[in-house]
């Protein structure tokens, strides 16, 4: 071969080798910008993360803990499977194949620190009170403070605040937060509606570490009766000195006198009470059904498990007996409750008679690490320690005609996608 063709030769093989696999991968300039968007959020001083990340020296000896995390996908928290159903959602703060690579190859490079001046700015957080619904209209919060003690087993109880509210207002956005400090001790917190002394009005929003608050679709939204009560079932959890917390719940309001066209529910899934987890029993499956009996769009999902938990997925079965497997959450974990809510535009549309089918998964061995006691039986309760197989789901309903105009809108909107093509 001619040397001048073999040359060309290696110089087209060169070309070919993308530039990134070429030059060294470092902090300052490819990972720091990673930490900046996927992780500060959580890893700065005073938050609920063990360590911060925001420099190279505070994350340099976490090197391999880090490449260990993003390649699990534990970190950021984020369980759902990202190859079955539906793979679109709002707010998804997972890391793309391509950044965990880049995080790969730093820690196998020896993590290097790269150029001081390709440092990115720091990122600005906003303060720890901030609402990520926007302004709240309303905050209503606990009528007492709650002081967790240091050593003190979990506590559940209930708090009923006054709304203060003196007529009826559609809620376009609710969020429930901890106070700044309480993050550290609150389990999880639900809000519900009381009228009459009983929790009529149904649930609310849930909160739970690294939870943000729901926004509902535009047009879509809950409705708060004048006169109102706000239920707050909390779950605190001892960590070692005393925090006080006293955990409010934040609404945004549609205007006064709009009515949005539809009306969200927030339904728990009704729960299979006969939960029947053998000891040191793993992949104890069980099942619950839920028939819509009228077309609905469903907009967000979670799933509620307890320490057994290990795995939910949720399809929906038609009335022509197809079935369309929606999610999975096939890592879960207990110490993160995480709503998963669709983007628009995936948002399952289901028609009347549809059954919803959550198969829960639970894990009662010891290679659990949050199994407390893998020697016991296990069956349904709201302690910890016993266990539920049950999910929250976000839907509206939809009249015939509304369901059928968004089913084509959908159908011709993936047909003008694929002619693009
Ligand atoms: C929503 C908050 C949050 C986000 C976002 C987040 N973390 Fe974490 N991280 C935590 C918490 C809290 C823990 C402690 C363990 C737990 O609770 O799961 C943790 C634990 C870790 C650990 C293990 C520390 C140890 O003790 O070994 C590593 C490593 C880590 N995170 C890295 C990351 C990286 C890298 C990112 C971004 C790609 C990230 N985290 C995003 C909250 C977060």
């Amino acid at each position: 071969m001619p040397m001048s063709r073999l040359f060309k030769l290696l110089a087209l093989a060169a070309a070919m080798i993308p530039v990134s696999a070429l030059a060294e991968v470092t902090f300052t300039r490819d990972v720091a910008p990673i930490l900046q968007a996927h992780c500060q959020v959580c890893h700065r001083p005073d938050n609920i993360a063990p360590m911060s990340l925001l420099t190279y020296q505070d994350a340099r000896p976490w090197a391999r803990s880090i490449k260990q995390q993003v390649m699990q996908r534990n970190m950021p928290p984020w369980f759902i499977d990202q190859h079955v159903g539906i793979r679109k959602f709002k707010d998804d703060p997972s890391l793309s194949e391509q950044e965990i690579a880049t995080v790969t190859a730093w820690v196998d490079a020896g993590a290097p620190q790269g150029k001081p001046s390709d440092m990115p700015p720091p990122r600005q957080f906003e303060d720890a009170d901030k609402w990520h619904i926007g302004k709240p209209d309303l905050i209503v919060s606990m009528p007492v403070e709650y002081t967790v003690k240091p050593a003190s087993s979990d506590w559940w109880g209930n708090f009923i605040a006054d709304s203060g509210l003196t007529e009826d207002r559609y809620i376009k956005a609710v969020e429930t937060k901890p106070t700044p400090g309480g993050i550290r001790v609150v389990h999880h917190a639900v809000t519900s509606l009381v009228y009459n002394d009983r929790p009529e009005g149904g649930t609310l929003n849930e909160y739970a570490v690294g939870k943000n608050g729901d926004i509902y679709p535009e047009g879509s939204g809950k409705l708060i009766k004048a006169g109102a009560r706000i239920r707050f079932n909390m779950h605190y959890h001892a960590i070692g000195q005393p925090i006080t917390d006293r955990t409010s719940v934040a609404f945004v309001f549609y205007p006064k006198g709009y009515q949005p066209q539809h009306v969200i529910n927030t339904m728990l899934s009704p729960n299979n009470d006969d939960l029947d987890i053998p000891a040191g029993a793993d992949n104890v499956r069980s099942d619950a059904y839920f028939k819509l009996e009228k077309p609905a769009r469903l907009t967000g999902y979670q799933p509620h498990m307890h320490n057994r938990g290990k795995a939910q997925c949720l399809e929906a079965i038609y009335p022509n007996m197809t079935v369309e497997q929606l999610s999975c959450v096939n890592r879960y974990n207990f110490g993160w409750q995480i709503a998963y809510n669709y983007a628009d535009d995936v948002t399952p549309l289901l028609p009347a008679g549809t059954i919803i089918h959550t198969t829960t998964w639970h894990d009662n061995s010891s290679k659990n690490p949050f199994n407390p006691d893998s020697r016991n039986w296990v069956g349904f309760g709201n302690r910890t320690t016993d266990d539920m197989s049950r999910a929250w789901l976000n839907f509206y309903y939809l009249s015939d005609e509304e369901f059928k105009a968004a089913v084509e809108a959908r159908n011709a909107k993936q047909r003008e996608l694929s002619s693009q093509r």
